[in-house]
């Protein structure tokens, strides 16, 4: 058709044509997005723009994305998150309108209230962080939810559950906190793929909130993802925080993955709000780390823009674990967020899976316990066995700190974790790992066991949300750069650090160029937006911050493609291995070439099969 077309425009217009065509070629290349099925690709390193700082301060308290801006009981911090298929989780936070009577008159801080006795105060109770603070009753505000697919209209209201939690330091210095009313309402019933509106809050109290809105993802099912799954990780609350949340929210994520480290509460004011690396410095007496569990609430509002019409999807990182009182930890995690867990028969909100669309996600938690004998283990292995990869082809796991990390900081950390649960996910076919902690990008080539591996997952880092702990720049593999034996040992869990054992990195720590298995690495804040195309192909695309005005620019971008015919290993809808196949016949089905004739042979064998069943039948029925 082009050709005709051509042809039949005037001889000299077709020669001004190809000039045209030929200088237009000539100043922009066609963009070929590269595959994994290329790969393994030779190790690639961008390193940092020196024009750039490597961080920024803390937003201050008192910054306008921080500030509460409802009064008395109406919701703020409002957030979703996936529950089933069908249902959602609406999470809030209120305060309280709290009457009292006053009466200690003497202590009370204005003098011109000095000789009054009684004096009747309304006043709203909200978190509180100091000396003597008093917990709020949670049930004083209900939690109610109102939704329906027209505005205006709901149709279903849900209630649910209302707590608080308290942070507390019996430690000279340190301030306790107590928590606003956190509100928890699971809405069921919904439709696929469809937009709904609601309201949050308690309507006796005439405190609802503004209508929101949010669309519900496809159903599981091999035809249908959700369109673009946003993840970033270390995010932290500081301008940079700030550029990563506005350029991910121009991305139009339809669900998002936050990798873990979300506010670093226990690194502002401990620290000055600069981020120096200093525990509880100023309080050298106190036993434990302080956290400034307001800046949760600062967290919550920042991000309600976003998450009050995108569900977020949360896993611990080591910022979360917040030690108190009572060897206590991950309250504020464990009670602010909502997650999947009894839904995907966890007993724990450290590690949970949920389906979207055509995939299933696995969330685990690396600062509980991980080992084979353990309870997350058992669960893990669970929740793989029952995976159908008919109805969710794509099996997409989280963690926060990374497994594969080339970069000196946290470097080989969590050793320990990966030989614990890495060949439990590879035989069932895990198709990518995203990870954060460093605070940086990094994309693995398909790798298992350190080996290059064409049915490994796909490892990725994007701790490069931009928290107040600055961009990391240095790889373990630079001169002077390989982490000493008593550097990055982790949060929780056993030290196994080890020396490789083949490789041109053999009986050494590290390696002494960019390792084979990291095919892309650069020191820059951004995120990642996930687009699953079909059964087979996903696109990855990795968004810096520093791309941020600029269309169509990004770090990496690449098809992700499985292979399940050549990675037939693990669960259902996966043709299995024989678990006990020799290790080079398992090499042999892995190739391509090799595994095709196998298949073949196996095929012919089965229609012999079939064609005897039908010729005995035939000849039985003939007899008769
Ligand atoms: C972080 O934000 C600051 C202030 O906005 C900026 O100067 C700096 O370049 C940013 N750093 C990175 C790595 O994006
Ligand atoms: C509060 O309102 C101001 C002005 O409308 C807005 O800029 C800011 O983002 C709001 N803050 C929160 C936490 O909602
Ligand atoms: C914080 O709470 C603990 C436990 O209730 C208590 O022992 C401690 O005195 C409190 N600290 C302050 C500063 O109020
Ligand atoms: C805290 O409570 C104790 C005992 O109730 C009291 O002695 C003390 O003065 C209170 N401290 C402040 C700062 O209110
Ligand atoms: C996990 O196993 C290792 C070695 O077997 C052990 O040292 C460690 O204490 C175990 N961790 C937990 C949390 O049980
Ligand atoms: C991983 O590789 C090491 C040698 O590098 C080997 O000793 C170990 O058995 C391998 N583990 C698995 C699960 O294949
Ligand atoms: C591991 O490698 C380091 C150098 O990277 C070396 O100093 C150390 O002796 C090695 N340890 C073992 C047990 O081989
Ligand atoms: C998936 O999409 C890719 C790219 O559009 C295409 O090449 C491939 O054949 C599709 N695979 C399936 C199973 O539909
Ligand atoms: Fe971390």
């Amino acid at each position: 058709m082009e050709k005709c077309k051509i042809s039949s425009i005037s001889f000299p217009l077709k020669i001004m044509i190809v000039i045209a065509a030929a200088a237009a070629s000539s100043h922009s290349q066609v963009h070929i997005i590269p595959t994994t099925l290329e790969g393994p690709f030779e190790p690639k390193t961008r390193s940092f723009d020196p024009s750039l700082r490597r961080g920024s301060d803390d937003l201050p308290m008192d910054h306008p994305r921080l500030t509460k801006n409802v009064t008395s009981n109406f919701p703020e911090q409002i957030a979703l998150a996936l529950s089933t298929p069908t249902s959602i989780w609406i999470s809030w936070l209120t305060g309280n309108i709290y009457i009292y009577i006053y009466t200690h008159t003497h202590t009370f801080p204005f003098a011109v209230f000095k000789y009054l006795n009684y004096l009747i105060f309304f006043a709203l109770w909200d978190a509180q962080i100091g000396v003597n603070v008093t917990a709020v009753d949670p049930s004083s505000v209900a939690s109610e939810a109102w939704y329906g697919k027209q505005s205006g209209k709901y149709d279903a209201k849900s209630s649910g559950v209302s707590v608080i939690y308290n942070q507390l330091y019996p430690f000279e210095g340190l301030w306790n906190y107590t928590s606003p009313i956190i509100h928890h309402v699971r809405i069921h019933g919904l439709e696929p793929e469809t937009t709904y509106y609601y309201k949050c809050g308690d309507s006796s109290l005439s405190a609802m909130s503004e209508e929101l809105v949010f669309e519900t993802l496809p159903l599981p099912g091999s035809r249908k993802y959700p369109s673009r799954i946003a993840v970033v990780g270390d995010l932290g609350l500081t301008s940079n925080s700030t550029t990563t949340i506005d350029h991910l929210i121009t991305n139009d994520p339809s669900m998002i993955l936050m990798v873990g480290d979300m506010c670093y509460a226990n690194q502002y004011l401990t620290t000055g709000g600069k981020g120096a690396s200093c525990y509880s410095c100023e309080f050298p007496d106190a036993p434990i780390r302080e956290t400034y569990q307001p800046r949760w609430d600062g967290w919550g509002r920042f991000m309600q823009p976003l998450t009050s019409r995108v569900p977020m999807m949360v896993i611990e990182g080591n910022h979360e674990i917040e030690p108190q009182v009572g060897s206590n930890t991950f309250i504020s995690y464990k009670t602010r967020f909502s997650v999947p867990s009894k839904e995907s028969g966890s007993n724990s909100n450290l590690y949970y899976s949920f389906d979207a669309g055509g995939i299933h996600f696995i969330m685990l938690g690396a600062y509980v316990d991980y080992n084979q004998t353990g309870a997350q283990y058992a669960w893990l292995k669970k929740d793989l066995e029952k995976v159908d990869r008919d109805t969710t082809p794509w099996l997409v796991a989280a963690w926060h700190p990374p497994w594969y990390n080339s970069y000196s900081s946290h470097y080989q950390e969590f050793e320990c974790m990966r030989l614990q649960m890495e060949p439990l996910l590879y035989q069932h076919g895990v198709d990518i790992v995203f990870s954060g902690h460093v605070h940086a990008y990094e994309r693995m080539n398909r790798v298992y066991n350190y080996t290059l591996d064409s049915c490994g997952p796909v490892h990725i880092t994007v701790g490069d949300g931009g928290n107040i702990e600055k961009v990391d720049i240095d790889h373990a593999d630079e001169p002077g750069k390989c982490p000493s034996a008593d550097d990055n040992v982790p949060e929780f869990g056993g030290v196994c650090h080890m020396n490789f054992s083949f490789g041109p990195a053999k009986d050494k720590f590290c390696w002494d160029r960019q390792p084979e298995w990291s095919a892309y690495r650069e020191s820059s804040f951004g995120h990642g937006i996930l687009e699953v195309v079909n059964s087979t192909h996903a696109l990855w695309t990795w968004h810096r911050n520093q791309d941020i005005y600029q269309e169509q620019s990004y770090g990496d971008q690449i098809y992700i493609v499985r292979q399940p015919e050549i990675c037939s290993i693990g669960s259902k809808g996966n043709k299995v291995l024989p678990t006990s196949l020799p290790p080079s016949l398992a090499a042999t089905l892995r190739d391509p070439l090799l595994g095709c004739l196998l298949c073949y042979v196996a095929f012919l064998i089965q229609a012999f099969r079939i064609w005897e069943m039908v010729t005995t039948e035939f000849f039985l029925l003939w007899l008769c």
